[in-house]
């Protein structure tokens, strides 16, 4: 099985109040998103890369052992115009948020060995908070965690299937926080693998103080 990756980096990350956009913010050592772009280089059976980024950064990349290409307006458009640059043999793909640093090697195995089966699949994680529904500000009742698990990235697709769900959304004008939202939309299964709860989403400038902590422990 041939398997791709796209990560998109072609948000400006508003939430974080940086002046460049967010996967392009040093760090400790590297731009963000390169944290997890080397863990997907280095994986054996990840066989091509492309990375979604802002227009205005295409330029400063030159000869790069994997694709750039600009992405869009939405998280959603940046993922579309990732996948239109996957080689056409591309059987499967891993899609991942260049926001997630911390996503390891065996994320990506049980992802893969799951692909391996044609089965859509995302990394995810139990809910561990109690989750509590209201209006106005007041309970209204609290919900049952047992059934429920946070989405993480990455999430994997046939890449038939993917391309079926984002032209669907498209023409719908629907618009997901991730792809196995659009994937749902089909009517085909998507499976939970276990994540990672170190699998962060830095999007606040609290979360980048937490990832430079996590960088920092000792191993
Ligand atoms: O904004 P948020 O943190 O939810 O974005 C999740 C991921 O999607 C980030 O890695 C971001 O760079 C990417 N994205 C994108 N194109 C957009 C918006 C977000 O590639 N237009």
């Amino acid at each position: 099985m041939k398997c791709g990756a796209v990560i998109v980096a072609a948000g400006c990350g508003e939430r974080l109040k940086a002046a460049k956009p967010k996967a392009f913010v040093m760090l400790g050592t590297k731009p963000l998103f390169q944290y997890s772009l080397d863990i997907f280089l280095a994986h054996p059976q990840i066989n091509e890369v492309v990375l979604a980024v802002p227009e205005e950064e295409v330029s400063s990349f030159s000869k790069t052992p994997y694709k750039i290409v600009k992405g869009g307006a939405t998280r959603q458009e940046s993922v579309t115009c990732g996948l239109a640059a996957l080689s056409p043999d591309c059987e499967a793909v891993l899609v991942h948020d260049a926001a997630r640093p911390f996503v390891n090697a065996a994320i990506l195995d049980r992802l893969i060995a799951s692909l391996a089966q044609k089965k859509s699949c995302i990394a995810a994680w139990p809910v561990s908070d109690t989750l509590k529904a209201s209006q106005e500000g007041v309970i209204t009742h609290t919900i049952d965690r047992s059934s429920l698990w946070a989405a993480q990235t990455p999430q994997a697709f046939p890449v038939a299937i993917l391309k079926q769900a984002l032209s669907k959304a498209a023409k719908e004008n629907f618009v997901g926080t991730d792809e196995a939202s659009l994937v749902e939309r089909l009517g085909v299964k998507v499976h939970l693998v276990i994540g990672d709860a170190g699998n962060i989403k830095v999007t606040t400038p609290e979360d980048w103080t937490l990832a430079e902590a996590v960088l920092k422990r000792p191993l």
